[in-house]
């Protein structure tokens, strides 16, 4: 089971709309996924379609130690599962709960899970407490980025919060890859920024580019991913390609003509 938090301490760069389709192109290619959602805006909990008001139990439990991750996960399709967030993770009282202060709840609330090839975990774009438990739990770092000005900035704390997660908890996480998103190859500069992220870091840098489609825009107002919304759009095709890269599928690996049939809850 491989588990990938989706970080970046800015927001609106792209890490839900990654959390959201790069699980449902997983899905595609035959994984079971979960995706956790650790941020109180709780947009990839909305992006499936899945109402938190409506809930009795969410990954606000799992910081307060109430539940286990079984008694939370929601059934969106077979093959993706989902452990919604709550606007009420945002007052800051889960945190104070002994195992989130020690940074080990996520870890020992979903300790012990099966059935899954893939957990991503969704986060909020802050360092906070939250964060640290996710780095806690998880082995793997995407970090997507907007192809804007600014997009470096901030990142080395996001880097430092990183390493000393890993030297003092978790010598196993690394950083697998970068994620440009929301590029615009028609300009200079979405071309300089990718430059900047490819020097900064190197062949971490997907392959993959995740162009600016408003179809990915548009998909979470109708509860679900872009391959399902828009199949053949840019957005759900770049995402395709992420999960093939993820998957370490051949880069002529062809999208099959027809998604596998999936039974939506
Ligand atoms: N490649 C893209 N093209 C167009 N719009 C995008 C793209 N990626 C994300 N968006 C939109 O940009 C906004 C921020 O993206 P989001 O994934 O929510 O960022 P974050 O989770 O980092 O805050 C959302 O409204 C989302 O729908
Ligand atoms: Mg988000």
């Amino acid at each position: 089971m491989r588990t990938i938090a989706l970080t970046n301490q800015k927001g609106g760069v792209g890490k839900t709309t990654t959390a959201v389709n790069l699980a449902a192109s997983l899905a595609h290619y035959g994984r079971r996924v979960l995706i956790v959602d650790c941020d109180a805006q709780t947009n990839a909990t909305l992006s499936f379609g899945i109402n938190p008001a409506k809930l009795e139990a969410t990954v606000y439990d799992i910081f307060t130690g109430e539940a286990r991750a079984e008694e939370v996960i929601v059934r969106y399709s077979d093959r993706i599962h989902v452990i919604p967030s709550t606007p009420d993770l945002a007052g800051g009282e889960a945190e104070k709960a002994p195992a989130a202060s020690r940074g080990q709840a996520l870890k020992q609330a979903l300790a012990g899970l099966t059935g899954y090839d893939f957990v991503l975990v969704d986060c909020p774009p802050t360092l906070g407490l939250i964060n640290v438990n996710v780095l806690v739990f998880v082995e793997e770092i995407i970090i997507p980025m907007q192809c804007q000005f600014f997009a470096l900035q901030g990142i080395s704390l996001l880097l430092k919060t990183i390493d000393l997660v890993q030297k003092r908890v978790n010598p196993r996480l690394k950083i697998t890859g970068v994620l440009p998103c929301m590029f615009d190859g028609r300009t200079t500069l979405s071309r300089e920024v990718l430059e900047e992220i490819g020097r900064h870091f190197g062949d971490k840098v997907y392959r993959t580019r995740i162009r600016s489609n408003v179809r990915l825009a548009e998909a979470p107002s109708f509860g679900k991913p872009a391959i399902e919304y828009a199949p053949e759009s840019n957005g759900a095709q770049d995402y395709l390609s992420l999960a093939r890269e993820v998957l370490g599928m051949p880069d002529d690996a062809k999208v099959p003509a027809e998604l596998p049939k999936q039974e939506t809850a």
